[in-house]
């Protein structure tokens, strides 16, 4: 028998979508977060936040290029104008087969990788195209809960104290029994004040929100809620897991000026106030990835290793879970280093 040609392969793949969401995309996902995350590991430690995200943008649109699928940058590292690759708009993949929107940051927690902190992830979301809200670069207000409470629980609308108290009864315990995950930030203040008023424990992180708010999924953090502003493009990253994995989420821009407010009227938001629930942030089938960079709560960071034979090579971690089918799996790489 001849040996498939590459038109044989590519119609065979085609003939397999019966959705845009191609269940082998979902794989081939990792190796995309698994190439940032190489190159950013490379930096780990050297106080050089700029090198270690241009290393991760540089692999992760290297490994876009092998995908089957006519991928769309939704959110990505700024606009054409200000970023070399992986701009919104930019189209990534192999330009054929299903079209797929990406949001992605190549390197979250930029400054924890030049510092060596934990939590730094390469990370992106896929979804059919127009499921994704094209979230423009500003803050947002983040308030989120794991899986296993009544649908509505949390409400952004209301005060953070609000929310712990109701968290806290549907949970059967004592608001001082909540740990509400927060960004060490002035900004975040008050929030701690009332949060610690309540006699909640606060757990702060220096950076990297993705894994903040996806930590209320995994009853080992023992982190009960998110709360407080962090990076627009996060928050539709770490919407697209708890769309996996479960949880609620409510999101809410915050615009600091005029030029924000028309950043935003620019991605088609008519209404500034709004406050976004999952849904509305990644609608659909959709897929989360990530591989960690550095250790932290949802994965192991990448670690150089020698073989007893002499070889070096790097080990990575990574998970990839898709909404429709709430798989979650988690992927140990080992890499041989050219
Ligand atoms: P970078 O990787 O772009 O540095 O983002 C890290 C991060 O901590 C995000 O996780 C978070 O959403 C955002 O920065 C918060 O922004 P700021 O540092 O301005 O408070």
């Amino acid at each position: 028998m001849n040996s498939p040609t590459d038109t044989d392969v590519l119609a065979g793949r085609q003939a397999m979508t019966d959705n845009a969401i191609q269940r082998v995309l979902v794989l081939e996902m990792v190796r995309v977060t698994e190439a940032a995350a190489i190159a950013a590991a490379q930096l780990i430690g050297r106080g050089d936040e700029k090198a270690a995200d241009a290393a991760a943008v540089e692999a992760m649109r290297k490994a876009f290029d092998t995908l089957y699928m006519d991928g769309t940058v939704v959110i990505g590292e700024g606009e054409r104008d200000e970023a070399p690759m992986l701009y919104i708009g930019e189209k990534v993949g192999m330009g054929k087969g299903p079209k797929i929107d990406i949001a992605l940051d190549p390197l979250e927690g930029t400054t924890i990788t030049a510092k060596a902190g934990p939590n730094a992830l390469a990370v992106l979301a896929a979804a059919e195209e127009g499921c994704l809200l094209n979230a423009p670069d500003v803050y947002m207000d983040k308030l989120a809960v794991g899986p296993g409470y009544p649908e509505g629980i949390i409400d952004l609308a209301k005060s953070p104290s609000d929310n712990v108290r109701a968290v806290a009864e549907a949970k059967g315990v004592e608001p001082r029994q909540i740990n509400v995950c927060v960004l060490d930030r002035p900004r975040h203040a008050e929030l701690i004040a009332e949060l610690r008023a309540l006699g909640c424990g606060v757990v702060l992180i220096g950076d990297g929100d993705v894994a903040g708010v996806i930590a209320v999924t995994d009853e080992d953090t023992t982190i009960d809620m998110y709360m407080g502003q962090g990076g627009a493009p996060e928050g539709v990253l770490a919407a697209a897991a708890l769309r996996c994995v479960g949880g609620q989420f409510n999101g809410r821009l915050v615009f600091r000026n005029d030029d924000e407010k028309a950043r935003a009227r620019k991605w088609g938001i008519t209404d500034l106030d709004r406050i976004y629930k999952l849904e509305d942030l990644a609608k659909g089938d959709c897929i989360f990835a990530a591989t960690g960079v550095t250790s932290g709560s949802l994965l192991d960071g990448v670690k150089r290793r020698r073989r007893l034979t002499g070889e070096v090579y790097m080990t990575t971690e990574s998970v990839v879970m898709r909404a429709s089918s709430g798989t979650v799996r988690w992927i140990r790489g080992e890499h041989r280093i050219a």
